[in-house]
């Protein structure tokens, strides 16, 4: 399986910090922020990763993440997103590096406590089709909103007014080849993106949306709020940490 990193974007909500930089390189705790998700795949025994990104700053992250050596990897690419066309639209730029693999595919702004590793090792054995991680939260108008009937996705709802129910869809997707198919039919929304939830909705109306529930916490960090809570999430774990520090950019445990 092959690993994806979607780090493009303005970071409008985040303005002026992402005036003279990409979201994505602003720190969380003691790391820039795109470290987090490269440790997430390289921790669930992903090593061949490709970074989509745009924008003015695009430069800093081949100087930041160079060749991945860091983070133990023997190849890492990175692709150019021109404009602000969506997150469905940032991946299909990774179709070639793709290959006609499966993909595990991240927000550049998503972190968690735990690792996917399960997730993913089940994704390995799954035929066909996408899964997704889904998280309880107390504020789902804010995410990708799961409808759940039995054990199926019936559908997913974009930040909707009133949440069908309090399970977000996290920024961490897996999905089969076909994912670039159902891309070149998506239509862009209301805010003029090709949506990642539209993606999603199509393997839910062919029935082959798994899904699994991410165990620790969860956030992401595009608004001020929540990168201050990435920070402290990050700060707390440290702290409660028995064993020596871990070192993001090496290996996974
Ligand atoms: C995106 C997705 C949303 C998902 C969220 C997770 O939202 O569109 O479905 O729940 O990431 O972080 P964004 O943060 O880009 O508005």
């Amino acid at each position: 399986m092959k690993g994806i990193v979607l780090a493009g974007g303005s970071g409008s909500r985040l303005y002026p910090l992402t005036k003279i930089t990409n979201k994505h390189l602003l720190p969380i705790y003691d790391q820039p922020m795109i470290y987090y998700p490269i440790q997430t795949l390289v921790d669930a025994g992903i090593r061949d990763i490709q970074v989509v990104t745009g924008g003015k700053n695009a430069g800093d992250f081949l100087r930041l993440l160079a060749n991945g050596k860091h983070f133990g990897l023997k190849h890492f690419g990175y692709s150019y997103q021109e404009g602000e066309g969506g997150i469905a639209e940032a991946l299909s730029l990774a179709e070639h590096f793709a290959d006609g693999d499966k993909t595990c595919v991240i927000l550049g702004d998503n972190i968690i406590e735990g690792n996917i590793r399960n997730a993913v090792d089940q994704f390995r054995l799954q035929p066909r089709g996408a899964k997704i991680l889904l998280k309880q939260v107390s504020d789902a108008e804010r995410f990708g909103v799961a409808e759940i009937v039995g054990n199926r996705i019936i559908n997913i709802e974009e930040k909707p007014k009133k949440p069908k129910s309090n399970y977000a869809v996290t920024g961490i997707y897996m999905f089969d080849a076909t994912v670039f198919d159902k891309i070149r039919t998506l239509v862009p929304s209301a805010r003029g993106e090709l949506e990642i939830t539209d993606v999603n909705n199509s393997y839910i109306r062919e029935e082959t949306m798994t899904f699994s529930f991410l165990e620790g916490w969860w956030t992401d960090a595009g608004t001020f709020e929540s990168l201050l809570r990435a920070g402290n999430l990050v700060a707390q774990s440290r702290q409660k940490e028995t064993k020596p520090p871990r070192v993001l950019g090496q290996v996974g445990d």
